[in-house]
């Protein structure tokens, strides 16, 4: 069947692939080290599950406003103010079926064909083929390893073009870990001051994961100036363990928001409704899950970096937040292994998978040829077993 040309374009998700495939692999009896998920392995806190049955119970069940029942959004409006220090107007929110469908939204209202938007390697899967999915132009500017992947304000400033409609910044990142420091963060900020019709996204999603011992700062946060024109993206699925729910919302202009509505007023509606009533538990309830869960991502986090650190052929940063480590392993590219050249770091996620039951991502979709993305958000046993076979690994390469 002939489908639509801008599908040509479109990878599929390797993250969604890769997990599929460790699963199936699993459910067949083998013993795999998934490392590869891009969720907690919590479970989601008892209060918001109750929440949940709750509305269930009183037949909260039908539709509602596109944006978002009044309830979740002020109390979106009331984090944002006392959490995040920025204020924004009930109608500023909107609630979508993940931090993603907030994206989504934001790139079909935002661009016309030939838009660009600029974002930095390594990058979450999803923004180029978004863009791309709005007839949009994706811009990468490449950040370094050893400069902790701060992006170069410079390299940032050379990237902007009168056809440039926003610029990403994702921190902690996925796939990287990486923290901004202030310092970086307000270069970028005044490179952005100059760019006045250029939309801020920040994209939050990991704020709570956090291991810097520091408060969580954004980029609006250190640039009021640049508020008007910054979009927030966030979502229960990482810091609520809520991931399956599909509940993310955006803060912003009000044009712009109202413009998300509009395509999502004809493309999905509102979000499930007896999710909103899960996360408007999960937003005003106790916050301890959250804590306990950051404790324990804490300890395996220096588990895993310690473990690959210790490999030979692996550099690896140091995650300061999110679940994820992204270690460079291109000094594995070009041997062999069992008499084979891994000639990318694709082989070599292939090889892992197959041969050896690891599940890690290869860093290619990322815009990070080289490198493979672990994720810690696995039990300490399933870190240890992975780390075990990855020096078997790495021990058998010629
Ligand atoms: C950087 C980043 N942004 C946004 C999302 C969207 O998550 P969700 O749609 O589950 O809210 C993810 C999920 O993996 C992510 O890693």
């Amino acid at each position: 069947m002939k489908l639509a040309r801008r599908l040509a374009e479109i990878q599929p998700s390797p993250t969604l692939a890769l997990n599929a495939r460790a699963k199936a692999l699993a459910a067949a009896g083998k013993d795999v080290a998934g490392l590869s998920a891009g969720e907690p392995d919590f479970d989601t806190p008892e209060h918001v599950k109750e929440a949940a049955v709750q509305a269930l119970r009183e037949g909260f069940t039908k539709y509602t406003a596109t944006a978002g029942i009044p309830e979740l959004r002020g109390a979106i409006v009331k984090k944002l103010r006392e959490e995040n220090e920025l204020d924004f107007a009930p109608e500023q929110v909107i609630v979508t079926n993940g931090g993603k469908h907030a994206l989504y939204n934001c790139f079909q209202a935002l661009l016309s064909d030939g838009d660009e938007v600029v974002m930095f390697a390594p990058y979450w899967v999803s923004y180029p083929e978004q863009v791309l999915l709005a007839g949009g132009r994706p811009v990468v500017v490449p950040t370094r390893v050893e400069e902790g992947f701060q992006p170069d304000p410079d390299l940032l400033a050379k990237a902007l073009t009168p056809r440039t409609r926003a610029v990403i910044f994702n921190s902690p990142s996925n796939p990287t870990g990486a923290v901004l420091p202030k310092e970086n963060l307000l270069e970028l900020a005044a490179v952005m001051a100059v760019h006045p019709d250029v939309l801020v996204i920040t994209d939050d999603i990991y704020e709570k994961l956090l291991y810097t011992g520091h408060r969580f700062t954004n980029i609006a946060n250190l640039a009021p100036t640049l508020r008007s024109r910054t979009l927030v993206v966030n979502g229960m699925s990482k810091a609520y363990a809520m991931t399956g729910w599909r509940m993310g919302y955006a803060a912003g202009p009000k044009a712009l928001i109202h413009g998300m509505q509009l395509v999502q007023d004809q493309a999905t509606s509102n979000v499930n409704s007896i999710t909103q009533r899960a996360a408007l538990a999960a937003l005003t309830g106790p916050q301890e899950p959250i804590q306990a869960m950051v404790k324990e991502f804490h300890q395996r986090r220096d588990l895993l970096h310690a473990g690959l650190t210790q490999i030979p052929g692996v550099r690896c940063a140091r995650p300061e937040g999110a679940f994820y480590a992204f270690p460079d392993v291109s000094a594995w590219i070009g041997k062999s292994w069992k008499g084979k050249t891994l000639g990318s770091a694709h082989d070599v996620s292939e090889r892992l998978l197959e041969d050896l039951l690891v599940a890690a991502v290869p860093g290619e979709p990322f815009g990070a040829p080289g490198h493979l993305r672990f994720s810690f958000a696995a039990s300490r046993a399933t870190l240890e077993k992975g780390l075990q076979r990855l020096r078997d690994f790495a021990a058998a390469l010629t």
